[in-house]
């Protein structure tokens, strides 16, 4: 295998980092501070931004959530840094960084509480010079997210304290999931929206945040090689893949009502597939990326049950252990109908993709952990060497992209290459970029780029109410005919493997087969 030569040196590298804005002294706010995600990703990545000289001097973080932590909070949030950050404990920022993490005990439903953070918030501008700048995360169960919300607003937290100067904001991130189907959805949508205007508001989904995933616009259109055959005429089809080697950890009754459609399809795979298939943008603002998303997925054509998988794991061997079924895991259903795989296949009608098939897939306890798009391109019209598959099997392969979300970041090109010796032989060989490889390995987790973004104000990697319900929409019906079918021969599928048989046929229906990693 061929690794690309690419020359990026370290201070490049730390230079183009530099190169952004400072965001305004602002205080960062962390509803469900005590809960997984602020200690192993939020704070983690707050200080790869501190490390980095990308965080405004002025600025404080304050969590929030029920128990009353006092100052362990802070403790904790450095020990999370250290373990989950790759961070040293002598690391020459961590104790200023520390000082400045507070702790706020209350209940989401206790209106005192939101009174008494806002006392609170003040005080800290007056320490630290944060002039009133806010930006409200909500790292809570989705069931809080309207609540806190209409507090924010009762309280008069969710717009600048000074109104009179345009420089002052507010803002609020908002966790996934958003909704649990169209109408929920919409409501929270509605709800949001009473309190927050939309520029106010950035609905994360993590994988934005990953290089690779932004790296597929870089790729499209920041080269002039592949856009020109990125298209109907040239590619036979797409495959998405997200695979995870877990299970649901303990997450039993999350997982009992979420399932893969609702944890991963509508939100990262939807993403992956609308940067893969959207027309180039205007510009990188906000409001032209999410217009061309928007389009993509209003072309999908609903997706019939016919086109559509869904699988549940039983007992089986992962990474050579023994591992339970799903209807065996701490608080699931033992006669659970949830799919812990979902596979899809979709087709977008407007002028580029019309007749590609994009066929996608997602699950847990998968023969291993891959994220992973492969563009399927066409065989060339005359197969001048179809007797010459050589050693490396029956037919030539087609040649096709593959772009690895995570893990292994990277980029791959495999196309046909000529077997040393007399005869015309050929076999396929990939060109490989590799992230570590090219630019080092990097510490970061992906919120690192959202939480700055957010307080730049750039809502360009977060998702718009419309596209939050465009994506909706499409998942919504197969939810429906789902539960209205069950399913009798659950699980379909052991643990460690790729899925159910049926999504080998959903590709096989069309003469196609998954790629084999
Ligand atoms: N964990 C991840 O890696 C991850 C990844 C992507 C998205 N998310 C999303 O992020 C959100 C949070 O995830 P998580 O794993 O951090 O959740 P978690 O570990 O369950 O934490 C929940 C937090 O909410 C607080 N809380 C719950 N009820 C409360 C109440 N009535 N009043 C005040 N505080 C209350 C808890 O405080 P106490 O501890 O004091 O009760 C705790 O801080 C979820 O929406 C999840 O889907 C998480």
């Amino acid at each position: 295998m061929a690794t690309t030569e690419v020359s990026i040196t370290p201070e490049a590298v730390e230079a183009s980092k530099k190169a952004e804005i400072t965001p305004d002294p602002c205080i960062v706010v962390i509803f469900g501070a005590s809960g997984d995600l602020t200690k192993r990703k939020l704070l983690p990545a707050l200080y790869h931004l501190e490390q980095g000289g990308l965080l405004p001097q002025k600025f404080a973080v304050v969590g929030v959530a029920r128990r009353p932590l006092g100052s362990t909070f802070a403790e904790d949030m450095r020990e999370g840094i250290v373990n989950f950050g790759g961070v040293k404990t002598d690391d020459p920022k961590l104790e200023e960084f520390i000082a400045k993490v507070q702790y706020h005990a209350m209940n989401f439903d206790d209106a005192n509480g939101y009174s008494a953070l806002k006392t609170l918030l003040a005080s800290l501008d007056t320490k630290y010079g944060t002039n009133g700048n806010r930006l409200f995360y909500l790292a809570t169960a989705p069931d809080y997210f309207a609540d806190i919300i209409q507090h924010l607003g009762a309280t008069g937290m969710a717009k600048p304290a000074n109104a009179g100067d345009a420089k002052t904001w507010v803002r609020t991130i908002i966790e996934k999931p958003f909704g649990h189907d169209l109408a929920s959805a919409r409501v929270l949508n509605d709800d949001v929206n009473q309190v927050f205007d939309e520029d106010q508001i950035f609905r994360i989904d993590h994988y934005l945040g990953k290089e690779t995933v932004q790296n597929i616009l870089i790729f499209r259109f920041a080269n002039g090689i592949f856009e020109p055959v990125w298209n109907r005429n040239y590619i036979d089809h797409v495959q998405i893949t997200a695979a995870e080697s877990i299970g649901i950890e303990g997450r039993g009754p999350f997982y009992e009502s979420a399932g893969a459609l609702r944890d991963v399809m509508q939100n990262h795979v939807m993403e992956l597939l609308s940067f893969v298939a959207m027309e180039p943008p205007i510009s990188f603002e906000a409001s032209a990326v999410r217009a061309e998303k928007i389009k993509v997925w209003r072309a999908i054509q609903p997706i019939p049950a016919s086109d559509t998988v869904r699988g549940q794991y039983g007992p089986g061997t992962v990474d050579g252990k023994d591992a339970i079924g799903y209807r065996q895991e701490d608080r699931v259903s033992p006669e659970s109908q949830t799919e812990t795989f979902a596979a899809l296949r979709l087709e977008i009608e407007n002028w580029r993709w019309a007749g590609v098939p994009f066929y996608i897939r997602a699950g847990k306890r998968l023969a291993k952990r891959e994220t992973e798009i492969t563009i399927q391109f066409k065989q060339p019209p005359l197969l001048l060497f179809k007797d010459h598959a050589g050693p490396c099997g029956e037919q030539i392969e087609p040649n096709t992209i593959s772009m690895r979300i995570q893990p292994d970041e990277g980029i791959a090109l495999r196309f046909g290459a000529k077997v040393p010796g007399p005869s015309m032989n050929i076999c396929p060989v990939n060109m490989d970029f590799s992230y570590a490889v090219a630019f080092g390995p990097s510490s970061n987790n992906g919120y690192e780029r959202l939480l700055l973004d957010a307080m730049l104000g750039d809502a360009t990697l977060f998702a718009h109410r419309d596209g939050v319900e465009a994506t909706w929409a499409l998942m919504t019906p197969i939810l429906e005919a789902w539960k209205s079918t069950p399913i009798q021969n659950l699980p379909n599928y052991a643990a460690g493997t790729w899925g159910p048989e049926s999504s080998n046929e959903l590709l096989a229906r069309d003469g196609r087969t998954w790629r084999k990693s």
